[in-house]
């Protein structure tokens, strides 16, 4: 097996919490580079993880022909320029969700990865825990029949992020629809089998985040330069006669905080977090419910997949298409709140 170089690109919560962590696990891989703003985090994460090369320019470590793959791991807004230059270096890129800022920016990433023929792989971290694995053999035997709506919760009672950029719209592209919405999205797509989007009602709404006097779970929030959605809500037309129902806030006022995707299909139908599937058989309605699904480290299986896409020449797990269909509905989802109708989705 080949040994392959890897330089990390922002070395803020997910590099050193999840990725670099990762990384350091793999037979087969070697950090060769850090590079932050921040050159305070870039040598920190540097000394943790051995790493001979620290920068406080991104640039340079592209710049650097034995680096084979790179992890760009900033905040949204910065994104694209670093994929686009690593990929047109002639690097590997694995790239932190959401893919970039909109569809746009999205678009011009995997034209850049089809050009130069470099794998690009985006980190659905969900998509590889034991649960979502468990529940994809379910579907892939049939057991749920043919899956024709999907339910999309990633609900915050008061989980406003207190740190970073998640809410100046400006550099996320927006608020939790785009931050954590991304996550269940995804992982409804990938399991009705990636349908394309036709069209899409939406509407989001800003009414807790920017105003002073609210509990945050994580501290107070900075509400006056608070410039995203709290709450967002869609309903998503795919081809073959499908849909699905999206709602995702960082503020609202709900029981709790639910993190699931919902699948109803023609047999049977599930729910993640916990695992349940409903089904009918032998005369009765029933529900399974798993007493032990295999523990899997989703974000170091991640890893994995995009090593073994490297290593054997294969298409990474999570393509860059995927996740521009993803970011197309994204994007519909604002315009048409900000149209007040139901757009086209190309
Ligand atoms: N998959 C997940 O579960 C998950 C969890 C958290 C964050 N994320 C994603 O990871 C990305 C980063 O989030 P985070 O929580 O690590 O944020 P963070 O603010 O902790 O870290 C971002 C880092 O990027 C650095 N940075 C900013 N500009 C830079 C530049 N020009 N060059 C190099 N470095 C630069 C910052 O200094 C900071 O250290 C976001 O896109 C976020 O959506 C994913």
């Amino acid at each position: 097996m080949k040994v392959i170089n890897v330089g990390v690109i922002g070395t803020g919560g997910i590099a050193v919490g999840q990725h670099m962590p990762a990384l350091a696990k793999q037979p087969d891989v070697k950090i060769l580079a850090v590079a932050d703003v921040n050159e305070e985090a870039a040598k920190n994460a540097a000394e943790r993880f051995g790493v001979p090369h620290v920068f406080s320019d991104y640039k340079q470590l592209i710049a650097m022909e034995e680096i084979d793959a790179v992890h760009v791991c900033t905040p949204n807004y910065l994104h694209m320029a670093p994929t686009i230059e690593a990929l047109t270096a002639g690097k590997h890129v694995m790239v932190e969700k959401p893919i970039a800022r909109n569809a746009e920016e999205a678009a011009k990433m995997v034209e850049t990865a089809r050009k130069t023929g470099k794998k690009l792989m985006v980190a659905q971290n969900v998509r590889f825990d034991g649960s979502s694995q468990c529940l994809k053999r379910f579907i892939d035997a049939g057991d749920l029949g043919e899956i024709y709506f999907a339910r999309v919760w990633a609900l915050r009672r008061r989980g406003v992020p207190s740190w970073g950029v998640f809410t100046d719209k400006e550099k996320q592209g927006g608020g939790p629809l785009i931050d954590i919405g991304v996550h269940q999205l995804d992982l409804a797509l990938y399991l009705m089998g990636h349908p394309k989007a036709i069209t899409c009602s939406g509407q989001t709404f800003t009414k807790i985040g920017n105003t002073p006097g609210h509990i945050g779970v994580w501290g107070p929030w900075d509400w006056q330069n608070y410039t995203v959605e709290d709450y967002a809500a869609g309903f998503v037309r795919l081809e073959g006669g499908r849909s699905l129902v999206i709602e995702s806030s960082f503020a609202a006022n709900i029981a709790e905080d639910k993190f699931t995707t919902a699948l109803l299909g023609t047999k049977g139908g599930a729910e993640t977090n916990p695992l349940r599937i409903f089904g009918e058989d032998k005369g009765m309605v029933y529900d399974i419910t798993p007493v032990h699904i295999p523990r899997v480290h989703s974000y170091e299986a991640e890893v994995r997949a995009f090593y073994d896409a490297i290593q054997n020449n294969t298409e990474p797990p999570v393509t860059g298409e995927q996740a521009l269909n993803v970011m197309k509905i994204l994007d519909a989802i604002y315009k048409s709140s900000e149209l007040g109708r139901e757009v086209e989705i190309n």
